[in-house]
């Protein structure tokens, strides 16, 4: 190892910057797996499958925890790793970033839809619970953040760049906090699920209700990864 290399290693361990984070990256994707693979088995194997359409309305709730797992958490996730897991250029990761909260948040859109469409079609009422409002605030502020982040670093790149440097630790601050908010907010509502299956008989031991609660933990621990990932110093890159 050249000896300018080593100094600028000792710099970082000096600073606590000595943690290798694309190792934990890899476990992001790893546990990406599971949690899709699980959601799914659940909605189609024990739940019937999903439909948009159909005189059985179950099929129609069965699109929202996959489109909610696979859009605001699991594709959230990897936008918020991708300037971590990714070897391209800054302005190469910046759009994957952008894109993939892009797809993260239409995917949630369409599946709050589809839970708004079986409600109206069961005749049960909206928003009451506390999942619910949570999922509320949950979208709003990722589409928030969204246009934030658009504006700031896509509209006005290099505009002001002591304005962009303060504005990135908002961004990345408020961009934990909406993500955390949605695991809470999955969370509840795999309890939710669950619970009201329980209620209507389904055996509280059994195969589905260990799968439900199996999946909510995979996800926990998918986005505890991602956010140790994102609070981690980038090992190849300087972090902002
Ligand atoms: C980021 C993740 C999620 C968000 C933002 C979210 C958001 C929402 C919203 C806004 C509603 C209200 C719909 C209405 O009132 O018509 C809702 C309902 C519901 N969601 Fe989720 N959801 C998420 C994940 C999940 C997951 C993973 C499940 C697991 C099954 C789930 C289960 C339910 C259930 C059972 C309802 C109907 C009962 C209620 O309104 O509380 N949700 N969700
Ligand atoms: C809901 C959407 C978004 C969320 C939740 C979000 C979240 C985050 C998070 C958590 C980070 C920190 C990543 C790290 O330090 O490893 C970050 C960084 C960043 N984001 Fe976003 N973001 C969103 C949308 C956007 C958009 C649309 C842009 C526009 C290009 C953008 C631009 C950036 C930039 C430039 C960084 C700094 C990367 C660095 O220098 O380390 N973000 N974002």
């Amino acid at each position: 190892m050249s000896s300018e290399k080593e100094r600028e290693k000792e710099k970082t361990m000096v600073a606590g910057d000595h943690v290798d984070v694309l190792p934990l990256t890899f476990l992001v994707h790893l546990l990406a797996i599971p949690a899709i693979v699980m959601v799914l088995v659940w909605s189609i194997h024990f739940r019937g499958g999903l439909s948009w359409n159909s005189s059985n309305k179950s099929l129609i709730f069965n699109i929202h925890p996959v489109l909610m797992l696979i859009g605001i958490i699991i594709t959230g996730g990897e936008a918020i790793i991708s300037y971590k897991a990714l070897p391209f250029k800054k302005k190469i990761k910046k759009s994957i970033h952008l894109v993939l909260h892009a797809t993260a948040l239409i995917l949630g859109i369409i599946g709050i839809y589809a839970v708004f469409k079986f409600h109206n079609e069961m005749g049960i009422v909206n928003l009451y619970s506390l999942h619910s409002w949570l999922g509320i605030g949950v979208i709003v502020l990722y589409g928030i953040q969204w246009i934030f982040g658009f504006v700031m670093f896509i509209y006005y790149h290099g505009v002001n760049s002591s304005l962009k440097s303060s504005t990135l630790h908002l961004h990345v601050k408020m961009g934990l906090f909406v993500y955390v908010l949605a695991v809470a907010t999955a969370s509840l509502g795999f309890l939710e699920k669950l619970t009201f299956m329980q209620t209507s008989g389904l055996s509280k031991h059994g195969s589905e209700a260990i799968l439900v609660n199996f999946t909510a933990i995979i996800t926990i621990f998918y986005a505890a990864s991602v956010v140790f990932s994102a609070v981690s110093p980038s090992s190849t890159t300087p972090h902002h």
